[in-house]
């Protein structure tokens, strides 16, 4: 509703943001660098970062970097994955109906994943997000993984996507095994203040805004808010259009933030 009153054609600070419209910040350009290395090299990488700071988000857009015909894409996001159901994750998604013991169904993967590289000469990128909520054995399965043929080569490109937790753990003592595999590190950090700025002026535009709604002042609590953190700026952002398309102001300056911040949003 209050697209029409700001005269936007699409909705800001939306979920559904289109990859290519993406806020690109230079770290956010430097992570998918990172990432395309490691599916090219097939190595190990984790990515970590706070709630809401855009980790899936630049997974989405890195999948659609890769280009299709050299790379396949394995994506799962499941806080209960367990070993079986990792494989038959995995293996379902190249259209295959897993065996029922999992160590069938690891042989079962590694195979279709000689049959992909070598007839089909696609790169497996294995994706698994929400991985700071996997459990000891899931991570351990992990290892086991990158172990395939004695270690003298990773059969996949693997990622490991989490929030700062993930990380914690990885460095404990019983997970060094893991820890030592790791190829790429990449931690996403918040927003700074200008970056909020730079953000915020990117969803606008997106939705075509054709004048700045936001003014610097309320930038600045909108970056209080949300300590640059993607999901907050959006909530916070999304709050202050409703409020200010119902009470019909045009620009939306630092009062009306703190008023909706504390009105709505504390
Ligand atoms: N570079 C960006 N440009 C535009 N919007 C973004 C960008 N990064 C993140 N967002 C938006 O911020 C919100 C949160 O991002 P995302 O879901 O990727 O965070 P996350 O780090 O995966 O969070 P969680 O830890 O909860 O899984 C999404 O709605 C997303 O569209
Ligand atoms: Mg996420």
């Amino acid at each position: 509703m209050f697209e029409s009153f700001y005269g936007l054609q699409k909705t800001p600070f939306s979920r559904d943001i289109p990859t290519d419209q993406l806020y690109q910040s230079h770290l956010l350009e430097e992570t998918l660098g990172r990432l395309e290395y490691t599916a090219q090299r097939q190595m190990f990488a984790v990515l970590t970062g706070d709630c809401g700071t855009g980790k899936t988000t630049t997974i989405r857009c890195f999948k659609e970097i890769l280009d299709t015909s050299r790379y396949m894409v394995m994506y799962l996001a499941d806080s209960k994955l367990t070993p079986r159901h990792f494989y038959k994750g995995l293996l379902e998604q190249l259209g295959c109906e897993a065996k029922f013991y999992r160590g069938d169904a690891k042989r079962q993967l590694h195979k279709e994943i000689e049959l992909m590289q070598g007839i089909h000469h696609l790169q497996p990128v294995v994706i698994v997000d929400e991985a700071h909520l996997l459990d000891k054995e899931m991570l351990e399965e992990v290892r086991f993984l990158l172990n395939f043929k004695m270690d003298a080569k990773s059969p996949m490109a693997l990622i490991l996507v989490g929030q700062n937790e993930l990380w914690d753990r990885l460095k404990l003592q019983s997970y060094s095994a893991i820890r030592q595999r790791i190829d790429i590190q990449c931690k996403l950090p918040h927003l700074d203040r200008s970056q909020v700025g730079e953000y915020v002026k990117r969803h606008l535009a997106y939705a075509g805004a054709e004048h700045d709604i936001f003014s610097d002042n309320a930038v600045d609590e909108i970056f209080k808010f949300s300590s640059g953190a993607a999901r907050m700026v959006n909530k916070v952002c999304t709050h202050c259009l409703l409020y200010g398309a119902q009470n019909k102001r045009n620009i939306i300056d630092d009062h009306m933030v703190k008023l909706v911040v504390q009105g709505e949003l504390s």
